[in-house]
Formats: structure tokens, C-alpha cells, sequence
């Protein structure tokens, strides 16, 4: 595990986005799994820039988000989709139709799973996978749990979690109590992990995934058992 101490925000987006731009500029076709949330809002901001620089080119990436919560459509601002289209996708030149995320307004939630879980191995899996982490250690939506759930699949938020999120909201109701998220295999698989960590309420729950016993229970911890993880954190 690699480990990158970053001197504040500005400097964890850059040293993070670095890590991505130089997987794209490798692999001009890669396919990375992103992530939403307040901590990558820099990385692709700085992301962003790269672009606008012509440093970067997204014209052959492919992307695979996370999660999206359920019951709630593309076009709803507080959607994982509309999200992604606002902080990044609408600013560089990824082709929109390669760009993936779950559907929140699936007819039928299973098949939706087996959709998502079925392209991400159509596309040979993640080269980079960017991921943040929660305050009760989850990944993706994958919350502490009595075992570790595999495969993309529809789960029921933590009332810690609809809380922490609740400041994209107007109010704490209004959050889903349901998302769909890809399971821990599929970001296992991932060929390179990214994990982001910003700020000192993350430090502890850190400390606990990368060096405490590997548990369900903290779902960040099984990343330990990952060949390729890097992390940029600051606490400051
Ligand atoms: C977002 C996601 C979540 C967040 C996590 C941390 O797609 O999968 O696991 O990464 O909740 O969120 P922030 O960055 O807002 O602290």
C-alpha cells in the first residue's frame, strides 16, 4: 500500500489527479471507476484544468461510478448522475454515452444490479478505481455489514450515512434511504485503487481500515488485502 500525506485539500486533488491523469495518458482507453461525494470534488477540478490545458484526454475513457441512490432520476440535482455531469463530465471531452452510472429509477432494482454488474466485466473490469470513504468505513455504498456483499446490489443506507449526506439536501427526510452500489468484488478487482481521505474526521476511520483486523464490519478494511492501493489523505 502506498501511502502520500498531502499538505490540505488543494494538494491532495492535485497529487490524486496526477495519479489519474497519468493512468489516462498510459492507457488513452482506460476505464475508471469514479466516485462522487465532497472529496473528489478537487481532483477533477484540477482534473478539469489539465484538460482545458490539453495535458489530458478523455476521448477513449470509459467511466463506471459507484453508487446511485435509488428513487431518484438523472435529472434531480441531488442525483449521482447529475453530480458527475456538473463536476466533471460536461467539462472534459469523455464521450457521454461511455459515461456509467447506475439507474436510480430502474424498473426492476435486481435487474438493474445484474445490468451494471454485467458491464462492468463486458469492459474487462476497473483500471483505476477512485474511491472516497465514510465516516463507518464504507466504500461505494457497501455499509458495515456481517459479511462482505460481492456483487452490485440494492442496499439500505445507514442512518449515519443519510445523515453525513444530508447537507446536500434540504432536509435530512428527503434523503434516499436506499442506493445501488457496486459490490466489493468489482472494486477488489479493479486493477489500480485510488482512495481519497480529506480532513481531521476521517483520520480515525483511516488509521482503523489500513491497519486494524480486515471485517465486514468496516468494509474499507478488505482494501488491505488489495495489491495496488494508494492513498493521499491529509488531516489538517
Ligand atoms: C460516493 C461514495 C461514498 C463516498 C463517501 C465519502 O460515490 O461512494 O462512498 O466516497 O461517502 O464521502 P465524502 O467524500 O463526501 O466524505
Amino acid at each position: 500500500m502506498n501511502l502520500i500525506k498531502a499538505n490540505g485539500y488543494k494538494d491532495l486533488s492535485r497529487k490524486a489527479a496526477n495519479v489519474i491523469s497519468a493512468q489516462v495518458i498510459l492507457k488513452p482507453n482506460s476505464v475508471l471507476g469514479l466516485a462522487t461525494g465532497s472529496s473528489p470534488i478537487g481532483t477533477y477540478e484540477q482534473l478539469i484544468e489539465w484538460y482545458q490545458k490539453g495535458d489530458v484526454d478523455f476521448s477513449k475513457v470509459t467511466s463506471v461510478n459507484l453508487d446511485e441512490y435509488w428513487g431518484i432520476s438523472p435529472e434531480n440535482p441531488q442525483s449521482y448522475r447529475y453530480f458527475m455531469n456538473q463536476h466533471f463530465f460536461s467539462h472534459v471531452n469523455i464521450n457521454p454515452l461511455n459515461t456509467n452510472v447506475p439507474n436510480g429509477l430502474a424498473n426492476d432494482p435486481e435487474e438493474e444490479c445484474i445490468r451494471y454488474e454485467k458491464l462492468i466485466a463486458d469492459l474487462g473490469g476497473i483500471d483505476l478505481q477512485l474511491l472516497g470513504i465514510g465516516h463507518n468505513g464504507h466504500i461505494g455504498f457497501n455499509e458495515p455489514d456481517v459479511s462482505f456483499e460481492k456483487t452490485t446490489h440494492v442496499v439500505e443506507l445507514d442512518e449515519t450515512t443519510r445523515q453525513a449526506n444530508a447537507r446536500f439536501f434540504q432536509s435530512l427526510e428527503e434523503v434516499p434511504d436506499k442506493a445501488i452500489t457496486m459490490g466489493i468484488r468489482s472494486i477488489m478487482q479493479s486493477k489500480k485503487i485510488l482512495l481519497i481521505a480529506n480532513g481531521p474526521d476521517k483520520q480515525d476511520i483511516i488509521q482503523k481500515a489500513l491497519f486494524g483486523p480486515v471485517t465486514p464490519e468496516l468494509p474499507a478494511s478488505i482494501l488491505q488485502f488489495h495489491p495496488d492501493v494508494t492513498v493521499v489523505y491529509s488531516f489538517e
